[in-house]
């Protein structure tokens, strides 16, 4: 039963690839379960950095296989362009597989996520624009085109024509646009197809066999669990289910075969897109934060919100995700910071809530309880034991996995593998 998941406790964008680049080394396959284009995973080897956003962060080993799980909405363009990216830069890639049941982003999701958002107005939700919204509707319209359907000729020509008939007649009546031209989209996915074939086939029960071999299954998160569909802000969110639990509907993998859960916790808080923000700081804290960890967006550029560590956050994730390590991601950009916050726990109307609110007004009025740190004004990117971590930062961390009840696994105090502190005793 040796796989392991990689998840995200916040708002996205803790760390994940480098966290799961770093574990990739233990494992032989490497599998994205949710998400889809809209994500944006930085990798840093010998200091050249990639960034990744369909493909799984393992890439980088030429002897594992990546698989691209049936629960991501798949952008052929998008990965085709990933690997040429990698190809031109001299890199030998990992091999990979995409599942047979993974959804397929087409033209019509992409102008329908950007279309959605306008009519939104002040509503909006800041998506990425990248039709992921569009593309799990249409899953769940069950009028989405999967990839089995993608490099079957035939099965194409008539399920493009079938739905493209109800996204024309929907981009018109509702939005006034002109019409998606059918041959154009054939003659574009038809060349994908062809290209992508030899990669596509059924995942599940390749991931199962693989596991009956006794091979290490690595399960890589997009976004995080407070954007998740169910758990996370709604409606500010993304359509799938990050959390772990999303690994075994989006990659097939029955709930016995998980070994390990790690969720991946950025040593402060950021949130890229709308939506409430407990410890967001509109502040000159909010503005160091973002310039000293270069906080803008990796997919869209955006400059991301800034805030304190929200351990309450941190601890939903720890339940929802039955989490067994945390990994503390970016502790090195809180090194030159006086004092530290860390929110335990929330008031409302005077009282301690216990309970993640599902209420936006109340989570939106929600006022933080912080407890204040003393930081430690040291580099500490080139430490590599946990003891060695000056006194302020181990306090820091403990209360984190005090408050979570979740363990101390990873300390990751730079973008590279090798900044990595690594205190979980067994993961596979
Ligand atoms: P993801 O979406 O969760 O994979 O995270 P992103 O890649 O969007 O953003 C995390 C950023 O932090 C990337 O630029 C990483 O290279 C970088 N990073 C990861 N861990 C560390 C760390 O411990 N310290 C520093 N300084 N940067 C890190
Ligand atoms: P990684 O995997 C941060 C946010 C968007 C928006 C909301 C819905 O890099 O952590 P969508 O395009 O998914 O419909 O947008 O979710 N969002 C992310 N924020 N990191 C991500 O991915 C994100 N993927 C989506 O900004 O608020
Ligand atoms: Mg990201």
């Amino acid at each position: 039963m040796s796989t392991v998941v990689v998840t995200g406790t916040q708002w996205g964008d803790e760390g994940k690839g480098k966290i799961v680049d770093y574990l990739a080394s233990q494992s032989d396959i490497v599998v994205r379960y949710q998400g889809g284009s809209n994500a944006g995973h930085t990798v840093s080897v010998d200091g050249k950095e990639f960034k990744l956003r369909l493909m799984p962060s393992g890439i980088l080993y030429k002897d594992k296989v990546c698989v691209i799980g049936d629960g991501v909405v798949f952008d052929p363009e998008v990965l085709l362009a990933e690997i040429e990216q990698m190809r031109s830069e001299g890199v030998e890639i990992a091999d990979y597989r995409i599942s047979t049941r993974a959804h397929v982003v087409m033209p019509y999701h992409r102008l329908m996520d950007g279309l959605e958002e306008q009519s939104r107005g002040k509503g909006k939700i800041g998506t990425t624009k990248r039709g992921i919204g569009p593309c799990y509707m249409d899953r769940d319209r069950r009028i989405g085109i999967r990839m089995c359907d993608l490099i079957d000729e035939d099965v194409f020509a008539q399920k493009l024509k079938d739905v493209l008939q109800i996204k024309n007649d929907e981009l018109k009546k509702l939005y006034g646009q002109e019409p998606l031209d059918y041959k154009a989209i054939i003659d574009e996915y038809t060349a994908y197809a062809q290209k992508l074939a030899p990669y596509v086939i059924d995942t599940p029960s390749y991931l199962n066999r693989a596991l009956k071999e006794g091979k290490k299954i690595l399960c890589e998160g997009a976004q995080a669990t407070m954007l998740d569909i169910d758990y996370g802000t709604y409606p500010y969110v993304t359509a799938s289910h990050p959390i772990a639990g999303g690994v075994c509907v989006g990659a097939g993998i029955g709930p016995k075969n998980i070994k390990s859960t790690v969720g991946v916790v950025k040593a402060y808080c950021t949130r890229v897109g709308e939506g409430p923000f407990p410890t967001e700081q509109l502040n000159e804290i909010g503005d160091k934060l973002r310039n000293v960890g270069h906080e803008f967006g990796t997919v869209t550029g955006r400059p991301r919100r800034t805030g304190w560590l929200d351990a309450c956050v941190v601890k939903y994730a720890g339940y929802l995700g039955s989490l067994d390590y945390l990994a503390i991601t970016r502790l090195d950009i809180l090194d030159c910071f006086d004092e530290i916050k860390m929110c335990v726990a929330y008031k409302y109307k005077g009282k301690i809530i216990d309970e993640m609110p599902a209420s936006l007004r109340i989570f939106g009025e929600v006022e933080p309880v912080y407890e204040t740190f003393k930081g430690w004004k040291t580099d500490i990117t080139k430490i590599r034991q946990y003891e060695d971590l000056p006194a302020n930062a181990k306090k820091y961390l403990e209360r984190l996995a005090e408050v979570t009840d979740v363990k101390l696994g990873f300390v990751s105090v730079g973008p590279n593998r090798d900044q990595t502190i690594v205190c979980a005793k067994e993961i596979f």
